[in-house]
């Protein structure tokens, strides 16, 4: 691919994203295909979509003061590229002249050559106003706000008053890569042996026992025992699922909302650690294309067996999948506003409505009470979320707790996070865990 055809796909998958056709989850690895050819390339569309995503609503406040009016809806992909062409000269070290060039030429392979003195003289007069512009006498926290929907900021600073600064701040870092060492097999301090052999920097987590986090991030197939089963890529926020779940061998399990299978794999890791095996894991998810994922990541960490039954089923209607026999602890890893892990999927900052957050809460809800049923008496629910929206968290719960007789509240005694109403809230930091919420929920014996 040529520069200015990354520059060029870059407008393409943003738009996209604007018309809420995809994630770049979805349409980065379709336009892999075309630049299969070259990683530098990919690594250069990479940094243009998450970037510009990053710091979307920045750029796109800034362009309006460039232009005199809007561009056309059917123009989205020129009103994308002018913000590609802006992240290029804001927030990479590329040389001015060239960032500008490949960008006014990524015009012509949008089939839009009339834009190419538009594409010029925007890039050209952002460079002027940031030359001349004092940036010692700007707020930081300012700018960063400017950074997100302003919705998203009154929410994160209606619930978080003192911390809100640190949320935002922490959504605009580049994440650590973190790794989830599988102790069925090796142990963290053996792993981390093997690592400073290959050269590979790395510290262990402080929350999870089986968190590392490298210093660089690299190719998961480079990582040493990638292919045996040895280690995986996960935050260490979620790592600490199987631990609050607390399941024992020959018990049933329930992961109601499993895809990718992040936490499926580290559940039955958990419990081939203790030499446990449960009598059932049943994994759902609603989307069937996402069961494949799990069936990948079971097979990779050898984790595969009769006792593990992965199907495609709504959660939240039971009568179309359950049979009836009760399980001794279910995980519901919520579908939630994901506010907690922006610095991993800056499109967030562009794809989540206002609107959304409600929607979300009011699916939770239904998941949570059609799920409590299937629970048996003396059953333990695990409910997480990677928000760090109140709404979807412990106002959730205590909502949920005021609703159900049954249900009592286990406290999560930690030395992290922050107990809330309910349950235990982590909030993110520049280099340490995601934001992710913990409840763990009892079912009392009536
Ligand atoms: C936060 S993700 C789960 C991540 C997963 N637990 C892991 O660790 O890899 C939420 C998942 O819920 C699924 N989902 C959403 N609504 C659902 C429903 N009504 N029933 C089952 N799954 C649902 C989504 O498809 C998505 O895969």
């Amino acid at each position: 691919m040529k520069p200015a055809k990354v520059r060029a796909t870059a407008a393409q998958i943003l738009a996209r994203l604007l018309r809420q056709q995809g994630s770049l989850a979805s349409l980065l690895p379709r336009a892999s295909d075309v630049a299969a050819q070259d990683q530098n390339q990919m690594s250069l569309l990479r940094e243009l979509c998450f970037g510009t995503c990053r710091w979307y609503h920045k750029l796109n406040l800034e362009l309006s003061s460039l232009i005199d009016k809007p561009l056309k809806n059917k123009d989205l992909d020129i009103h994308c590229l002018l913000l590609v062409g802006m992240y290029q000269l804001e927030h990479m070290r590329l040389a001015d002249h060239a960032a500008v060039s490949e960008t006014v030429n990524a015009t012509v392979i949008l089939k839009k050559g009339w834009a190419k003195s538009l594409v010029n003289g925007v890039l050209r007069q952002y460079q002027r106003k940031r030359a001349s512009t004092d940036h010692g006498n700007i707020d930081p926290t300012v700018t960063t706000a400017l950074t997100y929907a302003d919705w998203l900021v009154d929410a994160i600073r209606t619930d978080w008053p003192q911390q809100s600064d640190q949320i935002l701040s922490a959504g605009n870092q580049h994440p650590p890569m973190t790794l989830r060492v599988n102790l069925a097999r090796v142990s963290r301090a053996a792993y981390l042996d093997q690592l400073a052999i290959e050269g590979i920097e790395a510290t262990p987590g402080n929350l999870a026992e089986s968190a590392i986090y490298l210093t660089q991030g690299r190719a998961v197939n480079t990582l040493p025992g990638f292919s045996d089963a040895l280690v995986s890529v996960q935050d260490e926020a979620s790592q600490l699922i199987p631990g609050l779940l607390a399941a024992g061998g020959g018990q049933r399990i329930l992961d109601a909302c499993a895809a990718p299978g992040g936490k499926t794999c580290h559940v039955l890791e958990t419990l081939a650690r203790h030499g446990d095996a449960p009598h059932t894991m049943l994994a759902l998810d609603i989307e069937a294309r996402r069961l494949g994922r799990i069936e990948e990541n079971l097979q990779r960490l050898m984790l595969a067996s009769p006792a593990v039954h992965l199907q495609a089923a709504d959660s939240s209607e039971p009568a179309s999948w359950w049979d009836a026999t009760p399980f001794d602890r279910i995980l519901l890893d919520a579908p939630c506003s994901a506010t907690g892990i922006i610095r991993r999927q800056p499109d967030i900052k562009v794809l989540r409505q206002a609107d959304d957050v409600s929607r979300l809460a009011a699916l939770q809800h239904k998941l949570l009470a059609s799920l409590w049923p299937c629970l048996a008496p003396g059953g333990m629910m695990l409910y997480s979320t990677c928000s760090v929206l109140r709404d979807e968290n412990d106002r959730q719960i205590m909502r949920f707790l005021e609703e159900t007789a049954d249900a009592e509240e286990i406290p999560i005694n930690a030395g992290w996070g922050v107990s809330t109403g309910a349950g235990r809230q982590l909030l993110p930091t520049d280099q340490g865990p995601d934001g992710f919420y913990f409840a763990v929920l009892r079912k009392n014996p009536s």
